[in-house]
């Protein structure tokens, strides 16, 4: 694995070798006093965040550190973003200054494939001249695109919780239309032999949802019944233009996981949310409470996939940032 940008790249071995490897650097690192592994000790991963994050930045960070690499984030508002230099040039730049992994977040669907593309081989002015070369990178969330080590963490803590993913009927609900984390999780979780259902209104549905390996309902209480887990969907404002169809209050009646369709669910379904959270809007504020929650062990779950995607693509590779 060069790069980690899509869970559609990821086979069924592949996604368990990362989660069995997760798992791994989290019992390492359970009781210790001093969480720290020598694993990446001389690397250099750079976090560049062109939107917004709290839990994708801070734990690849913690990740990183944990495992002694030398993390430095980027922050898009006080680099030379904002002097109007170009994402290529960004990039490049940044590949030069010696990155071994380029971890990105951007608002643009596609922006971590062109940046994988634009920092592979060497540096001269006559383009590439060593195929293969360049930093690893890691898609923190493209536009409505992907997120692939959100779905990663998002199936650690279903395994965990449920035992087991094959087989298991998975009900992702809401804004899938804007929700990057909806299309990870679809293609990752039919891949580990999940029965996938998404569970939105039509006009909160993506053209060609018909391609993916799912199933579609409008009826959230009827599919509650029938599912294992429950994934709600933060409805994504900031990419609507200002229009919002259903309205805020329809939604959070039709879809919201309130108190009452809690009590639809069976006894060991459990309830994902990626966060951030809008209470009172697709999940009532006990919901997001109840010991069925698992936000938080989603949360430091991220931490151990993060470690475990970073090991996989720096460790035992020459230091792709030198030049
Ligand atoms: N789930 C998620 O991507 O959260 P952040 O936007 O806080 O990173």
């Amino acid at each position: 694995m060069r790069h980690l940008l899509s869970t559609a790249d990821l086979t069924r071995d592949d996604a368990t070798d990362l989660l069995d490897e997760a798992e791994r650097f989290e019992q390492a690192l359970t009781g210790r006093e001093i969480r720290k592994l020598p694993t990446l000790r001389g690397r250099t991963v750079m976090t560049v965040f062109y939107e917004n994050s709290t839990r994708t930045r801070v734990s690849f960070e913690v990740a990183g550190k944990w495992m002694s690499a030398d993390v430095i984030n980027v922050s898009a508002s006080s680099s030379s973003v904002n002097k109007g230099e170009s994402l290529r040039d960004t990039a490049k730049t940044l590949r030069a200054a010696g990155a071994d992994a380029l971890i990105v977040r951007h608002p643009a669907s596609g922006a971590a494939h062109q940046i994988a593309a634009w920092t592979s081989g060497g540096f001269g002015p006559d383009g590439p001249d060593a195929e293969g070369t360049g930093p690893a990178v890691i898609n923190a969330g493209d536009g409505t695109h992907e997120h692939p080590t959100q779905a990663l963490l998002d199936a650690l803590t279903l395994r965990q919780r449920l035992g087991s993913i094959e087989g298991r009927r998975i009900a992702l609900v809401g804004d899938v239309l804007h929700s990057r984390v909806a299309r990870s999780n679809a293609h990752l979780l039919s891949t580990l032999g999940a029965d996938v259902v998404l569970v939105a209104p039509p006009t909160l549905l993506p053209v060609g949802v018909d391609e993916w390996p799912v199933e579609t309902s409008g009826n959230l209480d009827a599919e509650l019944p029938g599912a294992d887990a429950v994934m709600m969907l933060r409805v994504q404002a900031e990419r609507m233009n200002g229009g919002f169809f259903p309205s805020a209050r329809e939604y959070s009646v039709r879809y919201g996981l309130n108190e009452r369709r809690m009590g639809l669910l069976s006894d060991d379904a459990v309830v994902l949310h990626p966060g951030p959270m809008l209470r009172g809007m697709e999940i009532g504020y006990s919901v997001a409470d109840s010991p069925r929650a698992t936000i938080l062990e989603q949360v430091r779950n991220g931490v151990h996939v993060r470690m475990a995607v970073l090991f996989r693509l720096l460790a035992g590779t020459e230091s792709g940032g030198a030049l």
